[in-house]
């Protein structure tokens, strides 16, 4: 039988019970298709580092690359001040182990569950890819004067030519691949950061030759906004930089139906790829079993479909599918009608 070794790191806040959820749909998923997940748990995270002061280290990430891939649940704790846990551990994770693709599927499920008037499942179903390893992320800047009445402060966007290349490429594969409208948009802000999305469209355009079957179009970050809004069946895949990703894929979140169902993959194609739902850790809603769980599943199953196993993956997708569309009440953390336990359950039993 085959046999994936993955790292789970359950995280903080809710982390850890999404992710019992997450297992056991994905254990259960894996039995069907006759295979199994060998599993070990590393407790990175805000209470490790209040124990010993510890961040995610070079070591653990030589240790991590011996995984088939990662499962995270959430960072962040109330007790660790902003910045500490999401740079040493999350960014480190995503940088470190150079997994220089966000990818992040915005599919409504159920029109009750969409904000937005008029619009059903046909009319949401985009993917974004995030470059995740440069741009405003990199930390590049500096303070000068600090503490007196001129300091100022810099933070660069830090865009290489290889960097921006390999993220283009992925998303044109990933549109052909796809298969759906072949439609790439390029999200950016050509008029006005005219050094970082002039690299950015010169690279794209050029990409663009090598793939006549790929539609290509273009949206500045702030129209990109109201097009969610307004028109989101336009979109089929966008490509956009690391700030201007992290901004749209919330919105792009809340269109469907909330974080209770948002997940992502950081993807490095040729390495150790991480799977997480977008939410954060929850501390209002920890140890309640209150959390919606299903951002976290169907985390996992991009988990399944990039370890090579589609027909499993889709299982999952289609169990998520039809208990949103007929049986939870709501996304919304204790608003579901069940227990984040029982909706586990639930996916469980509709996996056929
Ligand atoms: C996300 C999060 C992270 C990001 C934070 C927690 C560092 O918002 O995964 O979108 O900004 O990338
Ligand atoms: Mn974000």
């Amino acid at each position: 039988m085959k046999i994936y070794k993955i790292a789970v790191i359950p995280g903080d806040g809710t982390g850890p019970e999404v992710i019992r959820e997450g297992i056991k749909v994905l254990d259960a998923a894996a039995a069907k298709h006759g295979f199994k997940l060998e599993k070990t748990f590393f407790d990175y995270g805000g209470e490790r580092y209040l124990k010993t002061g510890k961040t995610v280290e070079d070591k653990d990430i030589a240790d991590l690359k011996k995984y088939a891939a990662i499962f995270l649940g959430a960072i962040g704790h109330p007790d660790v001040k902003p910045g500490i846990l999401e740079t040493g551990v999350l960014l480190k994770l995503r940088f470190a182990l150079d997994q220089y693709i966000n990818l992040r599927p915005v599919k409504l499920y159920n029109e009750k569950f969409c904000p937005l008037k008029d619009k059903t499942p046909a009319d949401i179903d985009f993917v974004v890819v995030r470059e995740n390893s440069e741009g405003l992320y990199k930390g590049m800047g500096e303070f000068r004067d600090q503490g007196t009445p001129n300091e100022v402060a810099t933070q660069v966007s830090y865009n290489t030519r290889r960097g921006v290349e390999r993220c283009l490429r992925y998303a044109f594969e990933f549109t052909r691949r796809r298969n759906k409208a072949r439609k790439l948009t390029l999200c950016g802000k050509t008029n006005v950061l005219t050094y970082a999305w002039d690299l950015w469209q010169r690279t794209f355009n050029e990409i663009a030759k090598e793939y006549p079957d790929v539609k290509t179009d273009y949206a500045h970050v702030d129209a990109t906004t109201m097009w969610f809004v307004k028109n989101p069946e336009w979109f089929d895949v966008i490509v956009t930089d690391n700030m201007f990703g992290d901004i749209i894929t919330d919105l792009g979140a809340m269109i469907q139906g909330g974080m209770g169902i948002a997940a992502g993959g950081n993807i490095n194609p040729h390495g150790v790829s991480m799977f997480e739902p977008i939410g954060g850790s929850s501390p209002k809603y920890t140890g309640k079993n209150v959390i919606n769980p299903l951002a976290a599943i169907c985390a996992g199953g991009m988990m399944l479909e990039n370890l090579g196993e589609p027909k499993a993956a889709k299982m999952v997708e289609e169990a998520v599918i039809g208990l949103v569309k007929t049986k939870i009440n709501s996304l919304a953390a204790g608003q579901m009608g069940y227990f984040t336990s029982q909706v586990g359950d639930l996916v469980v039993e509709a996996l056929t």
